[in-house]
């Protein structure tokens, strides 16, 4: 059974404005892994929160990359290259769910997003952290 991630130190990149978007990302996985374990919920209860997880995300990379556009951060590209494929990546989720939920393989959909979402605010996030002003 997924397992909730918890909020740390480890995520923090001490911008207020990132740091407060991140932890609703948090929250709205979140509730993706808990929409899991409840047996009354139906695919579209867990396809309104895939939604509302892809809004959030489009939402706040658009944030992020305003704050890239007035630093020197030297990957902004790249990064934003990354957002382009998760934004994909959600949507194309959200998508499949909606269409022909027996093609999509939950568990990895919930370990990709997992891994995904911790990496990216651990790995790539941090590396702007330096470039932009606070
Ligand atoms: Fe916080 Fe690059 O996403």
């Amino acid at each position: 059974m997924a397992e909730q991630i918890a909020w740390g130190p480890e995520l923090e990149t001490g911008i207020p404005a990132i740091d407060a978007d991140h932890k609703e990302l948090v929250n709205i996985l979140n509730e993706v892994l808990a929409m899991r374990r409840d047996a009354t919920a139906s695919n579209q209860d867990l396809n309104d929160v895939l939604f509302k997880l892809s809004n959030y995300v489009c939402y706040h990379f658009q944030k992020e990359e305003k704050l890239f556009e007035n630093s020197d951060y030297p990957a902004t590209e790249e990064h934003k290259e990354k957002h382009r494929d998760l934004e994909k990546t959600v949507v194309d989720i959200h998508d499949l769910l909606g269409k022909d939920p027996d093609m999509l393989n939950l568990d990895e959909m919930e370990n990709f997003l997992k891994r995904w979402l911790t990496n990216h605010i651990q790995k790539v996030d941090m590396s702007y952290v330096p470039h932009v002003a606070a």
